[in-house]
């Protein structure tokens, strides 16, 4: 773990005394406030190990009530607080930075109900994606979103982080998949928008301050979500392809020729897929080549979807774009492939430290900053390659040096964001600001909407208490 860069200061709040603990034993039962160093510590560690916090105490409500009561409590003792779901963000937004009180999500992970006619999903933050998932598809539905973390993140991490993931290219985000939303703002009062409405417009739109707020606004406690319907067909193809200037080409092709069945349009280059091999020795089911693309489709007629596909592979191979790839509709072979992509985001952790940026550029700029920062780290990092999105002009960047170094962390940043930013593109695409970018956010927010968050934080937690040092700057 690195320290330098906790170039922060603890603000004022209360620190936790033997009489606190005594009132959250009496609303929680004793089982769920937990005071154990050793049951603390995994709360205290983020997934990528870039931040570690300090938290003495973390508490695990299970209704809206207890999360109501603590918070209001919370807020009258300035009591900080860090809500963490399945602690899989990569920005360190969801530990601890100081002592603040870690409020997990865990035990809140009920299904309440399910409109199998308008497929929208009422269920509580705490519900991991996966379980979702799993309930949804056994009724014709799926959810409109996947990601490597589904096994471990909330659905409440999921809204809170406004994650994109594999499928954002169908089925968008979700600002556009969330209906409604329970949260407890900072002195314990409930803000009900929990409607499972398709259209509503009476008045503002509160749900979205919730939605990509990273738990500083307020505390997501139950969600509504339309879950698209489970397609009859997925189909899956896995490209090698020779340079980044034809994946943009195959990914007009797959466009047009695909159309209505494209469901996601991703790839990798060839460190990417070959450290993921290497490292957790798993099968690639094509040679090597400088870099591979994944193609997926949802659609309703096998026969149709996967003539389609396998048409614009053959076409493609003539036309050269494509080099050698796999077509295949076998659930497990297309796990196999699946898994490789998904495993990119955690492959390196066995190689050392990852900085890890996740950057939304122009396309046609997409690939340009993985060359460049190979050669301004020259011998100093073990390996730096990019995968993401491509539909979608979201990029992974993942640098991997043997450990955390500030002579590293200073050759990238803010040079980085300086680039992403030349070419008006996002500093951070899908995963947020966390503890890791509230410096940067300046180089993808203009100051008058800083100035505006900070207003609005100020609106809505007046004392600071929830999530501070994440995403907002000290001084907008
Ligand atoms: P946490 O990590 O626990 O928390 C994330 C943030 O939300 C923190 O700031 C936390 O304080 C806050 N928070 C959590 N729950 C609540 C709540 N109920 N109310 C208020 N605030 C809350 N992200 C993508 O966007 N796309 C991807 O494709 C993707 N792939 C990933 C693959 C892997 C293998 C891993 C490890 C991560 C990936 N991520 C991805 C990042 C991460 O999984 C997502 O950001 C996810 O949405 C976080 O959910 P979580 O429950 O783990 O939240
Ligand atoms: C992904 O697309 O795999 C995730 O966003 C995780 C990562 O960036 O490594
Ligand atoms: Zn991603």
């Amino acid at each position: 773990f690195s320290w330098e860069k906790y170039n922060v200061k603890r603000k004022n709040f209360g620190t936790i005394q033997s009489s606190d603990i005594g009132f959250f034993k009496s609303i929680l039962d004793e089982k769920r406030v937990l005071t154990d160093e050793n049951d603390i510590l995994p709360y205290n560690i983020d997934w990528i190990k870039n931040c570690r916090g300090q938290s003495k105490l973390v508490l695990r409500p299970k209704t809206t009530e207890e999360v109501s009561k603590i918070l209001k409590y919370c807020n009258d003792r300035r009591l900080a607080v860090c809500p963490q779901g399945g602690n899989t963000g990569l920005v360190g937004g969801s530990v601890p930075v100081f002592d603040e009180i870690v409020l997990s999500f865990a035990l809140m992970n009920k299904i309440i109900s399910l409109d199998s006619v308008s497929g929208s999903m009422v269920c509580e933050a705490g519900c991991i994606l996966e379980n979702l998932d799993n309930y949804v598809r056994e009724r014709g539905l799926i959810m409109p979103l996947d990601l490597g973390a589904k096994g471990t993140c909330h659905i409440g991490g999921n809204v809170s982080t406004n994650a994109g993931g594999l499928r954002l290219l169908r089925y968008g985000n979700l600002h556009g998949s969330i209906l409604g939303i329970e949260a407890v703002k900072a002195d314990g009062t409930v803000i009900d928008c929990l409607k499972s409405l398709k259209k509503d417009n009476t008045g503002y739109h509160l749900k979205h301050l919730f939605i990509g707020s990273e738990g500083t606004l307020g505390l997501v406690t139950k969600v509504a979500i339309h879950c698209p319907v489970l397609p009859n067909a997925v189909n899956l193809g896995f490209f090698g392809v020779k340079n980044f200037d034809n994946i943009l080409k195959l990914y007009k092709s797959a466009k047009k020729n695909l159309g209505e069945i494209l469901s996601a349009f991703e790839m990798a280059d060839f460190d990417a897929i070959n450290t993921t091999v290497r490292n957790l020795k798993l099968p690639n089911p094509i040679a090597d080549y400088p870099f591979y693309v994944l193609v997926e489709t949802h659609g309703s007629n096998e026969a149709h979807d996967s003539e389609k596909l396998m048409s614009f592979l053959s076409k493609e191979m003539e036309t050269g774009l494509i080099l050698d790839g796999t077509v295949t509709s076998e659930p497990a072979k297309m796990q196999t492939i699946w898994n490789l992509r998904e495993s990119i985001a955690g492959a390196s952790l066995k190689s050392g430290y990852i900085f890890k940026y996740d950057v939304s550029i122009p396309q046609k700029h997409y690939y340009d900053l993985v060359p460049i920062l190979k050669k301004r780290m020259g011998g100093r990092a073990v390996s730096v390659y990019g995968y993401g999105h491509v539909g979608d002009g979201n990029i992974h960047i993942n640098v991997v040096v043997p450990e955390y170094n500030s002579e590293v962390a200073s050759l990238m940043e803010p040079y980085i964001f300086e680039e992403v930013s030349k070419v008006n593109g996002s500093i951070s695409a899908e995963h947020g600001i966390g503890f890791r970018k509230p410096k940067y956010i300046h180089y993808s927010k203009d100051q008058s909407a800083l100035h505006l968050m900070s207003d609005l934080k100020k609106l809505m937690d007046p004392n600071g208490i929830l999530n501070p040092y994440k995403v907002l700057p000290d001084e907008p």
